[in-house]
């Protein structure tokens, strides 16, 4: 596979954390401070939306928008204010959403469209539920469990040719997600394989070979390099990790060396 020569992308994903402005005021301070000067990598905080504001000088995402852009839809969020916020990223397709919020591929594709057509970059969640189609010789395969294709072509759907770049999509094995139990490096190498595979037939090579793909589910300090050093991953889709400044840190630290 050709070697992007995209930085690193490192997506902290706060979910419904910290608990007070005051910590994610310091959460992002630190971060920030820590990570000034390391030019190879590209770090996004999505902190939950009343916290947009405390990122200042890294860029700036959020963890869902609403598929309109505005009316009655009571507690929702539009992409266009989100950009008008000051966002460049949305994540979208989060398994968490599907859990807890009902979200379905349908849905998730109106969010992606109105997201890129509100000027965001998207960070599409895919992943498998679990970890049991198996090939003859005892391999899990991604290209058995429909889930992942499903899930990419759902979300693509009417997305054109022209605005693919503009996606990110992040693995995330759900089994993976909180669970202290991470996919292997091949797990992350064979999964974006497949997800270029996809896209090259639904688009061509050329373009699909410009779709990061980032690896999420219990990346650490202590694992995170290996993903992209032998899992080719474009980057990290952090959760858990993200919020403990000095562990978040250590992980950026240890891509900005490995990248
Ligand atoms: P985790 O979460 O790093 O805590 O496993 C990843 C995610 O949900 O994006």
């Amino acid at each position: 596979m050709k070697n992007e020569t995209y930085k690193k992308l490192i997506v902290a994903n706060w979910k419904m954390n910290p608990s007070s402005s005051k910590e994610a005021e310091e959460l992002s301070g630190t971060v920030q401070r820590e990570v000034r000067g390391l030019k190879n990598v590209e770090i996004v905080l999505c902190p939950p939306f009343p916290y947009l504001s405390v990122v200042g000088a890294l860029a700036k995402g959020a963890q869902s928008c609403h598929w309109e852009q505005k009316g009655a839809y009571t507690g929702a969020v539009s992409p266009a204010m989100l950009k008008d916020m000051g966002c460049e990223y949305v994540i979208i397709g989060h398994s968490e959403r599907k859990q807890y919020f009902g979200e379905t591929d349908e849905i998730i594709n109106k969010k992606v469209k109105a997201a890129l057509k509100a000027g965001l970059k998207v960070v599409l969640c895919i992943g498998e539920d679990t970890r049991d189609s198996f090939d003859s010789k005892g391999h899990w395969t991604h290209e058995l469990d429909p889930k992942l294709k499903e899930q990419i072509i759902g979300a693509f759907e009417g997305v054109k040719k022209s605005n693919i770049q503009n996606i990110v999509v992040a693995y995330e094995p759900v089994w993976a997600i909180g669970t202290g139990n991470p996919a292997t490096p091949d797990d992350v190498l064979s999964a974006k394989i497949f997800i270029r595979k996809i896209l090259s037939n639904l688009y061509d090579r050329k373009e699909a070979d410009k779709v990061r793909v980032l690896y999420g589910g219990s990346t650490n300090k202590k694992n995170s390099a290996v993903f992209i050093k032998e899992g080719q991953a474009d980057g990290l889709l952090v959760g858990g990790a993200s919020l403990d400044s000095d562990e978040f840190v250590e992980m950026v630290k240890s891509i900005y060396e490995n990248s």
